[in-house]
């Protein structure tokens, strides 16, 4: 079976409010991470139509703290398809009065897997590359794919 990779996206967009911060009126970390990873994961299952859970998170470095009242916007899009694995791109920005800043910088690369009912991995999609930036992205997220599994 074949998909297209371009059906692995999504974006998320929420305002900070006051339950989601520290006593410093910033964003916990925590709270971001998750909307990272949720967004990840629409963006996964999107694209394989299977229950998918994560499996690894890298390069998570908070730049910038984001406080209340400013826009987050995560954006994820699938950039490599192993043979149960999808590898996810999560970006995370914020936006206050219309400023847009980077939070990740550069961005966190999520690895997921399709499991079956009782939580084995199963076989995901082959993926269609149609442009030559989805070639280029494909080709980093297989070597930044096999790294993760060489330190594990
Ligand atoms: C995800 C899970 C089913 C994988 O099981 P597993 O026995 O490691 O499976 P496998 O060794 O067959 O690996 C499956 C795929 O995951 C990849 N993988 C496994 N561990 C990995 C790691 N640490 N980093 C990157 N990829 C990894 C493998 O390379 C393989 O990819 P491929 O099929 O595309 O080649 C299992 O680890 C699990 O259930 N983890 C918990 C998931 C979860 O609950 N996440 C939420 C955290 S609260």
């Amino acid at each position: 079976m074949h998909e297209v990779i371009s059906k692995g996206q999504a974006e998320l967009i929420d305002i900070v409010m006051p339950g989601q911060t520290n006593h410093y009126g910033t964003l916990f970390g925590g709270v971001l991470m998750a909307q990272m990873d949720k967004a990840a994961n629409i963006a996964a299952t999107r694209y394989c139509k299977r229950d998918c859970v994560t499996v690894s998170v890298d390069n998570m470095v908070f730049q910038r703290p984001v406080k209340i009242g400013e826009v987050i916007i995560v954006t994820a899009r699938l950039i490599y398809v192993g043979k149960t694995s999808m590898l996810i791109r999560v970006k995370a920005e914020s936006e206050f009065l219309g400023n847009l800043r980077q939070i990740i910088i550069p961005c966190a690369d999520f690895v997921f897997v399709a499991v079956d009912k009782s939580g084995q991995p199963i076989p995901v999609p082959s993926p269609v590359l149609s442009t030559s930036e989805e070639q280029r992205l494909f080709e980093r997220g297989k070597e930044i794919k096999e790294n993760l599994r060489r330190i594990c």
